[in-house]
């Protein structure tokens, strides 16, 4: 919240809280309405930090939330003993907590049943915005309006040079029934956690998830094993059953995007981490914005507003980022190795033929050759060990080892090469 009332002032970050409450509070009403079982529970935030430099950063946003009009209050302690608490806990009560899965699977069935067509699996490849056509690798799609309501839309679009782009690790590990208190907790220190327990199928799981780190610029090994060390520091031997990850898109500016753009199209997007909330705000604005009546909070959140200034550091920063990895890859380029020394299940730059490819060895010993260039905009691919895949630095596209999309802004696979001798 300090972040927003640094960056703009006190009556926005109000009116962000005032937005965030109202979506939370159709979340919980359409569950209701809608008998979606998505085991929607009102729980309270607890925020502490374990270091001197967090304890500082708690000391600033706990101001900055009364400011911004919510309830908060100071404890001394959390609802369980951790040594290297510093500080006051900041809580936050009537938050929320569901199944998301449940939730919108229930949404889907009942929008379906009121004649709302889905279609999955149908990747969006082109698009048409003078004559509203969508075009997907499956078929194309006509409407009045068009909304991009994804992380990054496709091909280029303004919203990119002003978002930053961070994937984040989760895992799930099986605790005693009862051995965690409930509550979504939020450690900032050496690490950043996100923690809450959920009872699935009889079993107790502590979910864990944290560490931003940025897309195709760092080691995200080091990322996951950080994360699940400091997930043992509640539960030291604690059984890691699942791990995941995902994409997240912030603007600058810490508002996401959300209203007509420059071609007319709706986009909603630059969510952070907060999607459902953020998500169903986005729909709420542009339903309204459709059905021709006033949204409070629209020009809040529009989508053709930049506000450089506002964004600047942050944008300087991780443009800086951006460009050391840039000025790395084209001025001294990525290690280079030969092909033989590519070891299985590793990837890596080789040079071959005067060319120099991304190439994946996988545990059988099959190669995979690409071309490193990313074909959105040029930057080029970095290889993230922990999910197989070639990420790239500038606008977060993901590419599998053969080149394929897992996912966007790029349309377009990394071209394929092959080891064979012309
Ligand atoms: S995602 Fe934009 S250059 Fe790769």
């Amino acid at each position: 919240i300090h972040a927003i009332v640094d960056r703009w002032d006190s009556d926005v970050a109000r009116t962000v809280t005032i937005s965030r409450r109202h979506a939370l509070e159709q979340i919980e009403s359409r569950a209701e309405k809608y008998e979606i079982d998505c085991g929607f529970r009102r729980c309270s935030l607890y925020r502490y930090a374990t270091s001197d430099d967090a304890k500082e950063f708690l000391e600033r946003e706990y101001p900055a939330s009364l400011e911004a009009a919510l309830p908060v209050r100071q404890e001394e302690k959390l609802p369980f003993p951790l040594l290297h608490l510093c500080g006051p806990v900041v809580v936050l009560e009537n938050q929320a907590q569901f199944d998301p899965h449940a939730y919108v699977s229930g949404l889907a069935r009942i929008s379906a049943g009121q004649g709302c067509r889905i279609f999955e699996n149908a990747r969006v490849v082109e698009l048409d915005t003078s004559k509203r056509i969508v075009y997907t690798e499956k078929g194309k799609v006509k409407a009045k309006e068009i909304v991009l309501a994804t992380h990054s839309p496709i091909d280029f679009h303004l919203v990119q040079a002003e978002m930053i782009v961070n994937r984040e690790y989760g895992i799930a590990a099986r605790i005693e029934r009862s051995s965690f208190p409930p509550g979504i907790f939020w450690e900032k220190g050496t690490e950043q956690l996100s923690i809450r327990n959920l009872e699935v199928d009889q079993q107790t799981f502590l979910i864990s998830v944290g560490g931003a780190y940025k897309t195709g610029q760092e080691d995200a090994t080091t990322n996951l094993d950080r994360l699940e060390a400091a997930t043992r520091t509640y539960f030291k031997r604690c059984e890691i059953a699942f791990r995941w990850s995902a994409q997240n898109y912030r603007a600058a500016d810490d508002l996401p995007y959300i209203g007509r753009d420059a071609s007319g199209c709706f986009v909603a997007t630059g969510f952070q981490t907060d999607g459902l909330v953020y998500g169903t705000l986005a729909a709420a604005i542009i339903a309204d914005e459709i059905g021709g009546s006033n949204n409070v909070f629209a020009s809040l959140y529009k989508a053709d507003r930049f506000s450089p200034i506002k964004g600047a550091k942050r944008m300087a920063e991780e443009t800086k980022g951006v460009l050391t990895s840039l000025v790395k890859d084209y001025l001294l380029g990525q290690e280079i190795i030969p092909l033989s020394q590519l070891m299985p299940n590793t990837a890596a730059m080789v040079e071959f033929e005067n060319e120099t490819l991304a190439v994946y060895r996988d545990k059988n010993g099959k190669l995979y050759a690409v071309s490193p260039v990313c074909t959105h905009l040029k930057c080029k691919v970095h290889w993230n060990d922990v999910e197989s895949s070639w990420d790239c630095p500038c606008h977060g596209s993901r590419f599998a080892p053969d080149g394929t999309i897992i996912e966007g802004p790029a349309t377009e696979p990394l071209t394929q090469k092959f080891l064979h001798k012309r």
